[in-house]
């Protein structure tokens, strides 16, 4: 059922889009032929992926972005930055809570050819297309600052009708962390024999199967079972940090598109160079969810349909 309604949403998809001069897949495959000739893009490289946990089922990739790339998203947030939010288990609205301290931004799909060749790479190790994924989250924790554990499935169904569930996260870590900061998982199960005499972790990270954040590593996990119930062993949190700071970058992945959905999108610009003449060709009305996105927020060519006002404010 989960994968007819997806088909035929995709194809309605690529219907609408199909008018415009450029399908965006075609973006993110004119980016990674670019950047292959340039011969500067990452491969994926398999040989770096290991299984940290079953259940949940989770992986670290090891130096999954280089160490620009890392720097590149944290120069894209600075100065963006707000309070994180979290969803409200029965209405599915954004609030804050103090389970949250961090704060962050959410970049734009295909912000630059940086973001998009990133977002192609995790495409490739998840096997989740690129529009299932909501765009990248950037997230600065302060001394002090953490997220308890918390599951990222949506309890509420509001969310839910934006793609479905949150089938995987993709958690890239930006910076090392003097100390603290690990991603933690209290329920997980099975080996975690490599972390005994570890005693580098904080009081925190040994209350459960815990990741250190490395700079330039990746974590994968399933917040889904393969029969689609969620997964409980997918708790996860992140610890307090004890010394220094802490950036990171999270990859939502649903289990359908995502992608005509309204998005939490702060910035105001032109996704892809061709925006000014869709625009001046009246793509902004004709294709509204491309151009502009639902009810104006999210869309790719902010900039040349006069909506900055809008969206910056
Ligand atoms: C990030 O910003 C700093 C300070 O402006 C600059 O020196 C550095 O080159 C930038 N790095 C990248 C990868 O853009
Ligand atoms: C959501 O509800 C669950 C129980 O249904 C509770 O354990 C959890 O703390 C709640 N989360 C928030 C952020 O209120
Ligand atoms: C789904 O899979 C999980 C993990 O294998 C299992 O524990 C659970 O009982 C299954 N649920 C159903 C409804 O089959
Ligand atoms: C768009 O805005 C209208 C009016 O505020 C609201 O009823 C509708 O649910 C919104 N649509 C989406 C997809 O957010």
């Amino acid at each position: 059922m989960v994968t007819m309604h997806s088909r035929t949403r995709l194809s309605v998809f690529l219907f609408i889009v199909a008018s415009l001069p450029i399908l965006s897949h075609c973006r993110y495959e004119s980016v990674l032929k670019r950047k292959a000739n340039r011969g500067s893009a990452r491969r994926f490289d398999p040989t770096r992926v290991t299984q940290l946990s079953r259940s949940p089922r989770a992986f670290l990739y090891k130096g999954f972005l280089s160490d620009e790339e890392c720097d590149h998203f944290i120069n894209l947030s600075k100065g963006r930055l707000e309070k994180s939010m979290v969803a409200d288990n029965k209405s599915g609205k954004s609030r804050e809570s103090n389970v949250r301290t961090s704060s962050g931004t959410f970049l734009a799909y295909a912000q630059d050819e940086i973001v998009a060749e990133i977002e192609a790479r995790i495409a490739t190790w998840t096997f989740l297309p690129v529009e299932n994924g909501e765009s990248i989250q950037v997230l600065h924790y302060e001394l002090g600052q953490k997220y308890e554990p918390h599951y990222d499935f949506f309890r509420d169904e509001y969310n839910q009708k934006f793609g479905g569930h949150r089938v995987a996260t993709v958690l890239m870590y930006l910076s090392n962390v003097k100390k603290g900061g690990e991603t933690v998982f209290p329920k997980a199960e099975g080996d975690s024999s490599h972390q005994e005499g570890d005693d580098d972790r904080s009081e925190c990270a040994k209350r459960g199967y815990s990741v250190k954040p490395y700079k330039g590593d990746a974590l994968l996990f399933f917040s889904l079972h393969p029969n689609a119930t969620t997964d409980q062993a997918s708790l996860h949190g992140s610890c307090p940090v004890i010394e220094g700071e802490k950036w990171s970058a999270t990859k939502w992945i649903h289990v359908r598109s995502f992608f005509t959905q309204p998005l939490k999108i702060d910035v105001c610009a032109d996704a892809n160079d061709n925006c000014p003449v869709w625009a001046r060709q009246g793509e902004c009305d004709k294709n509204p969810n491309y151009m502009v996105g639902v009810n104006k927020t999210g869309g790719h060519c902010m900039k040349s349909c006069g909506l900055c006002s809008v969206a910056s404010s």
